[in-house]
């Protein structure tokens, strides 16, 4: 069984990617929404949930766990390979590899959480690929409080973006990487904004392809695979909000099983 989790409900579109990819392994997700959003929150607690998240889904079947949070994957991956004995994928390495190998003329941005941007954890991954290339991150705390609140087409959620995205629009960057598993439900509203040009790079979509060649290359790990793939999806607090987004990530009706 695969674990998945996030703050909220952001790394859905994680757990989505993967069931298109992987529709014959059961998936077990949970969603922090009771504390989201992470990103603002400091390294040491966001790592110590990080650690209940990851033992909530242990104990619930998980045989490998994918840190569906940019936030969590940039400041707490270290921490939760020492505490757990069962693969942990994070999404910045697939995102980064991505993006060093698609951009062209070595000027990349990022967008995520101030966690994620804080860490520099982007920088240093797509640097060790490709040392000569420039990165221009840019903190974008609003975005996950938007997306959580389905704020999704609002002309303040267009306002907000528009000026997050200045700053990275004069770096004449040809790539930008979605630094955060909620900003995919906005990629619609982004791309017209940083130009037509400019190449998204989705951690949640990279993620799941990662996912996917680590499983046909360690086949051992993930054993009950089912005839029908079970897929529970935990929140830690249940809103109606959360079933909204939950069903428009997924295209179809959802429970959210509070826990
Ligand atoms: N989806 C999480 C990420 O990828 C959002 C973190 C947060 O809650 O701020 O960073």
């Amino acid at each position: 069984m695969i674990g998945i989790f996030d703050s909220g409900i952001g790394g859905m579109t994680v757990a989505r990617a993967v069931e298109q990819l992987l529709p014959a392994h059961s998936i077990v997700y949970y969603g922090d929404i009771a504390r989201t959003p992470y990103g603002p929150k400091s390294p040491e607690t966001i790592t110590r949930y990080s650690i209940r998240n990851t033992e909530f889904l242990l104990n619930r079947g998980a045989e490998i766990i994918i840190i569906a949070c940019n936030s969590a994957s940039s400041v707490a991956t270290q921490t939760l390979r020492q505490h757990f004995d069962i693969p942990i994928i994070e999404v910045i390495t697939p995102a980064a590899n991505r993006a060093a190998a698609c951009s062209r003329n070595g000027r990349i941005g990022v967008i995520g959480t101030k966690a994620t941007v804080k860490s520099r954890v982007y920088e240093k991954t797509i640097s060790a690929l490709q040392p000569d290339f420039k990165i221009y991150s840019r903190a974008c705390p609003l975005l996950v409080p938007l997306v959580e609140e389905n704020w999704l087409n609002k002309r303040e959620t267009k306002m907000i973006l528009r000026r997050y995205l200045s700053s990275l629009k004069n770096q004449q960057i040809d790539t930008l990487v979605l630094g955060c598993t909620h900003y995919p439900l906005l990629t619609d509203l982004i791309q017209p904004r940083i130009g037509k040009r400019v190449t998204l790079i989705d951690s949640s979509v990279e993620t799941a392809r990662y996912v996917q060649s680590f499983l046909e290359q360690n086949p051992d790990i993930v054993h009950n695979k089912a005839q029908q793939a079970s897929r529970r999806y935990y929140v830690s607090d249940c809103t109606e909000t959360a079933v909204t987004v939950a069903q428009r990530i997924f295209s179809r009706p959802m429970e959210l099983i509070p826990a």
